[in-house]
């Protein structure tokens, strides 16, 4: 049986973390996986999840399993953290998951058994595994154009008229803020009116958010999800803790099925149960209830939403250091976009051979599709990054 396996795609970004891994030169800079490092290249355990864990291991009395769809105390406060009061909670289904990965896992296939021929709409670009997962299950994506190359910013106007094409029941994938890959983000007037599309089309909205508190703070980040949930008839929302909570290997995510008909709430909330029954039966606990012990608790969450900030603003002076330094360097504003640009990640929006050169030449990892994690740098590393940037020609 095992001869007829083939090999797979290796996955980009994970390749990346392996080579930069070995890469034995000790001046070089990693702007590659997705994971937020201090000024030292630590990524810290969060204060506030030091403190949980230390409450958890005195209180907790058992590791009994806890409920397929895990804690109902965690989708609460994440039900509360992500959608605010903008739906009601009889509303909303959701399952602990494993990580973000888990919940959009979990998502397609309950399109998949909902709607089989449904179609998914995808940013282009999109994190590369919500394609991977997609051609995995069978499921067709329809890319959409989102990244403009000459602005570095969001091609609006195309991506409406590509998301015209939509026929009813088709599933349009949406970034909740700070886009991965590119950094680039729809204004809330932009995603009005592409819930305005979804709703004229009979379109289904997934949400994808992995990054709520790196953009422009926990609350501005969670506008878009806010807005979509209480427009749409129905909708999909995957959420991460891995970043804003710093859990990554935790693997602690949500999904949340959204409906304006609270009569289905049941439905959804029973065939997440299944689905989670399906693949791994109980989802991970351990990160939840760091995330449920911080977001109940008054003093531990002040102290986690504090940490955050700084996380978020540390990034954004390394984003506005380095768009200064290239100006600089170069006499003109054409790299102005990165301190436009939110989140971790920055699209430099150049070609995989430039990419292939800044490694070889200057030990510096960027995804080859040229998305930097803004995060993998500090106040020394911005400049040799914006020298080797003007050295290589990008
Ligand atoms: C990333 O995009 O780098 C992160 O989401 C990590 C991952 O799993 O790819």
């Amino acid at each position: 049986m095992f001869e007829n396996l083939k090999a797979q795609p290796a996955d980009k970004i994970l390749a990346l973390m392996q080579a930069y891994r070995e890469d034995p030169r000790d001046t070089k800079i990693d702007l590659g996986v997705g994971v937020y490092k201090n000024a030292e290249g630590v990524t810290p355990v969060m204060r506030a999840v030091k403190a949980a864990e230390q409450q958890i291991w005195e209180e907790q009395e058992s590791k009994s399993y806890v409920g397929l769809v895990g804690d109902p105390a965690y989708s609460d406060a994440m039900i509360k953290l992500i959608l605010g009061d903008s739906v009601a909670r009889e509303n909303v289904g959701a399952a602990a998951t494993p990580g973000g990965t888990g919940a959009c896992r979990q998502a397609f296939e309950l399109i998949q058994m909902a709607s089989p021929d449904a179609r998914v709409f995808v940013s282009n670009p999109t994190w590369p595994n919500h394609i991977s997962i997609l051609n995995y299950l069978g499921m067709e994506t329809v890319p959409y154009r989102y990244f403009d190359s000459e602005t570095r910013g969001v091609d609006f106007d195309g991506m409406i008229e590509d998301l015209k094409t939509a026929k009813a029941g088709d599933v349009v994938l949406l970034h909740g803020c700070c886009h991965n890959p590119t950094g680039a983000n729809l204004n809330l007037v932009q995603w009005q009116e592409v819930v305005d599309l979804i709703n004229a089309q009979n379109l289904v909205a997934m949400v994808d958010i992995a990054y709520q508190g790196f953009g422009d703070g926990l609350e501005e980040d969670a506008q878009a999800v806010r807005l979509v949930a209480s427009s749409v008839k129905e909708c999909l929302i995957a959420a991460s803790c891995s970043k804003n909570f710093g859990v990554y290997r935790e693997r602690t995510g949500l999904l949340m099925a959204v409906s304006n008909d609270s009569s289905q709430t049941a439905l959804n909330q029973a065939t997440l149960a299944f689905l989670n029954r399906q693949n791994y039966s109980f989802p991970p606990d351990h990160g939840a209830r760091i995330v449920t012990t911080i977001l109940n608790d008054d003093a531990l969450r002040a102290d986690w939403m504090a940490e955050l900030e700084d996380v978020r603003i540390s990034m954004l002076g390394l984003r506005q250091q380095l768009a200064d330094e290239l100006q600089r360097l170069t006499g003109s504003d054409r790299f102005g976009f990165i301190a436009q640009h939110r989140g971790m990640f920055s699209r430099l929006g150049t070609t995989p051979e430039l990419v292939e050169k800044l490694r070889a030449e200057h030990a510096i990892y960027m995804v080859g599709d040229s998305r930097m994690n803004i995060a993998g740098l500090n106040a020394q590393t911005v400049p040799i990054l914006a020298k080797a940037i003007v050295d290589a020609g990008v």
